[in-house]
Parts: structure tokens; C-alpha cells; sequence
């Protein structure tokens, strides 16, 4: 893989892009009402900077945040302390042991926000990561993760350039979407003023999206069964159309 999320890292909260997670914060909470979630210990797939580990400890859950960057990961450190474990893991590979018996951790829910999961560019793996996610959950535990949509990146992505800036950072993405794979590469620069002087740095990030049916395939072949694909931030179903998704799945048996 090539550096996502490195210099980015420094730079992520102060573009606002933890928006997203603390509205999914927010949004999981009444998920977990609806379908009657109510165990504390939790896994985050993804923590990039920790927005969403720390909401969560602070309504007194016991999180686990894994990633896999190191720069994501120490910004995730700054603003949760020692109050959540972090792990560094690469998907689709995930190993966490519990701290207190050394078997492996089971989690009563895990969640994974902002397309997150859309960075795993093959069905293989994204269903492997399923897979892996269902063994770090105890029966009957839970998944809730959102995910952009074919349609996302096809219209929102596209072949779009966005930008912004504050006083002292501005930043473009150029996106490309190559229809044919279901895949969209976006193109980041950016520029950051030290005193006087401004840096560049880029980074290329690639997202696959999954149809509806082929992501509830891959769900139940990992051992879960889906109980929702809600437009995200609603209880609509979501259609061919939706462009950000949010799946609940239950965890039913392990596999593999
Ligand atoms: C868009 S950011 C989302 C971060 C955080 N969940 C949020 O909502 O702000 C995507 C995160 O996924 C992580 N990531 C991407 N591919 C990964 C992989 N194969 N294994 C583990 N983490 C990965 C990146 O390092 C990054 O922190």
C-alpha cells in the first residue's frame, strides 16, 4: 500500500473531516436504542484519529480502535490518553487478543465509519475483513459501518475536483472513477503554511464500492445476518440511488 493517511493525518481534524464520525457517533447511539444493542465493550475498525473512540468513552464504553496507520493512530493517542487500547493492523488481517487472558478479544459490538471499509479494493479481502471482524465479536454481537455506493463514487467522486482552505492549509482533490471496476482514485495536495514558508505533500487514495446485494452476500457468507441498509443518518431503506449507506448485521455464527 502506498501512504494514506500520513502527512494527512496532522492535518484531518482541522479540515473538519471528523465531522462525519461524530455525526455517526451520534446516529449509532440510536441504532443501538432501535435494535436494542447493549453490551460496552467496543471495536473500531478504522479509529483514524480517534474522534469516535473518544465519544464512545466518554458515554462509557471500553473501545478498541485499530488502523493502520501510525500517524493516524498517534493522533488517536493525543485525544483519547490511555483511555482506549489502539492497535496498529492492516486489513484484511486483524488478530487482537484480550489484554487480561490472552485469547482472543470478543467484543459486544464493532463499528467503522467514514467508507472506511470502501478502501479494500477486492471482494476477497473485504469479505475476509467480514470474516475477521465476526471472530472479534461475541455471539450475537453487532456491526454497524457506513460505506459510500456505487453511485457515490460514479456521481460524487466522479471525476470531480474539490477544494478548501483555512489561513494557514488549503488543500484539492482531483477524483477519477474508472466505471468498468467500481473504483475511484482521488489525488490529494496539499499545502501547509510553516511561518513563513508553505509545504506541499500528496497522497493518492483508491475506494471500491460494493452493490446492495453483493455486500448482504458477503455479510452472511462471514456469519452474519443483515438486519438493516439504511440510507445513512436514517431508518429509510436504502435504494440503488443512496449514496452513503449505514449496515447494522448481527453476528449469527463464526466461519472460516
Ligand atoms: C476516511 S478515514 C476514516 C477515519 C475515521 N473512521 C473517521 O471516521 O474519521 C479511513 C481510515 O481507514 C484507515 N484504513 C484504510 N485502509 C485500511 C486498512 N487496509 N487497514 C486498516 N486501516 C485502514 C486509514 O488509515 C484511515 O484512518
Amino acid at each position: 500500500m502506498s501512504k494514506i493517511y500520513h502527512q494527512f493525518a496532522s492535518v484531518y481534524d482541522r479540515m473538519g473531516a471528523d465531522h462525519h464520525s461524530l455525526r455517526m457517533c451520534d446516529y449509532t447511539l440510536e441504532l443501538f436504542k432501535k435494535f436494542r444493542i447493549r453490551g460496552k465493550q467496543g471495536l473500531e475498525i478504522c479509529c483514524g484519529t480517534g474522534s469516535a473512540l473518544k465519544y464512545f468513552v466518554d458515554h462509557g464504553y471500553a473501545m478498541t480502535g485499530i488502523d493502520q496507520s501510525p500517524h493516524m493512530l498517534a493522533e488517536a493517542r493525543k485525544k483519547t490518553g490511555k483511555s482506549a487500547r489502539l492497535i496498529r493492523a492492516t486489513l484484511p488481517k486483524l488478530k487482537i487478543a484480550d489484554p487480561e487472558t490472552r485469547k482472543p478479544y470478543q467484543a459486544d459490538f464493532a463499528i467503522s465509519f467514514y467508507d472506511s471499509l470502501n478502501y479494500l479494493l477486492s471482494a476477497k479481502d473485504l469479505q475476509t475483513t467480514f470474516t475477521q471482524i465476526g471472530r472479534h465479536l461475541r455471539p450475537g454481537g453487532w456491526l454497524i459501518f457506513d460505506m459510500n455506493t456505487p453511485n457515490a463514487l460514479k456521481t460524487i467522486w466522479g471525476n470531480n475536483v474539490w477544494g478548501g482552505s483555512l489561513d494557514d492549509l488549503a488543500w484539492i482533490f482531483r477524483h477519477s472513477y474508472d466505471e468498468a471496476n467500481i473504483l475511484a482514485t482521488v489525488r490529494l495536495t496539499f499545502f501547509e503554511r510553516h511561518g513563513r514558508v508553505w509545504h506541499r505533500f500528496d497522497e493518492a487514495h483508491t475506494e471500491r464500492a460494493y452493490t446492495l446485494p453483493h455486500l448482504r452476500k458477503m455479510l452472511r457468507a462471514s456469519g452474519f445476518s443483515v438486519k438493516a441498509i439504511y440510507r445513512c443518518y436514517t431508518v429509510d431503506r436504502a435504494e440503488e440511488k443512496t449514496n452513503r449507506i449505514c449496515v447494522v448485521a448481527k453476528k449469527q455464527k463464526d466461519v472460516g
